[in-house]
């Protein structure tokens, strides 16, 4: 069970500061959004260079942007420990996750809640990550969809048949109440955006739900 939590919801003027506040996070999850794939913008690799130096917690990218078989190498370069790319936003996604893995991260690959798990189901050994949102990717603090804990099962009865250790993450609305489902219905991996950086304490919040997804 591991707890991601995102800088989406933490104040990006101070964002050293905001990531020292957590040093009990598995890895930071960082949302990139070109403003195409996704209706918002964020930052890009420099930001995200710079982010990695000032902490010693691993990055996850999770790369809302339009074009991934060109861009997402970047940020194996900047110094992310795992890079996760859409599906829909790739032409080659065995491609893209090998090259990812050859340059040193761990591959991982999103799906947004209308996107089926069943055409992909023979990709799963090329991937570290599988993630399965839980809201449509752009913005924080949305709404759970429970619409999406069937996919969730379903992708963990595909890793169980072939026997693989790809890890299942969810995002979006994860939160005290709904960590429980997403951990019920298989899910290993946990980002929590508006969750830890709307609590008076954002590190005692990821043992909360740390805690609820070990339940
Ligand atoms: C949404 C992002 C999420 C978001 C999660 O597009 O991918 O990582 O920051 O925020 P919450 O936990 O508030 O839904
Ligand atoms: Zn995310």
């Amino acid at each position: 069970m591991q707890i991601t939590p995102s800088i989406l919801n933490a104040d990006f003027a101070r964002l050293g500061e905001e990531v020292a506040r957590i040093p009990g996070a598995d890895w930071i999850h960082v949302d990139v959004m070109d403003n195409h794939f996704v209706p918002n913008l964020t930052f890009g690799p420099t930001m995200v260079e710079a982010l990695a130096r000032s902490t010693d917690v691993p990055l996850d990218a999770h790369l809302m942007i339009a074009d991934a078989d060109r861009n997402a190498p970047a940020y194996v370069e900047a110094g992310c420990g795992s890079v996760t790319f859409h599906v829909e936003a790739t032409k080659a996604p065995v491609r893209l996750a090998r090259e990812i893995r050859a340059a040193g991260a761990r591959a991982s690959m999103a799906l947004k809640p209308a996107t089926p798990i069943e055409p992909y189901e023979d990709l799963l050994p090329e991937l570290d990550m599988l993630l399965i949102m839980t809201v449509e990717p752009g913005f924080g603090g949305q709404k759970f969809l429970d619409l999406c804990l069937p996919k969730i099962r379903r992708a963990r009865a595909m890793m169980d048949k072939h026997g693989i250790e790809t890890w299942l993450q969810v995002d979006g609305g994860v939160s005290l109440e709904t960590i429980e489902r997403c951990a019920e219905a298989g899910a290993d991996v946990f980002v929590a955006g508006s969750a830890v950086y709307s609590a008076d304490d954002p590190d005692a919040m990821i043992s909360a739900l740390r805690a609820k997804a070990a339940d």
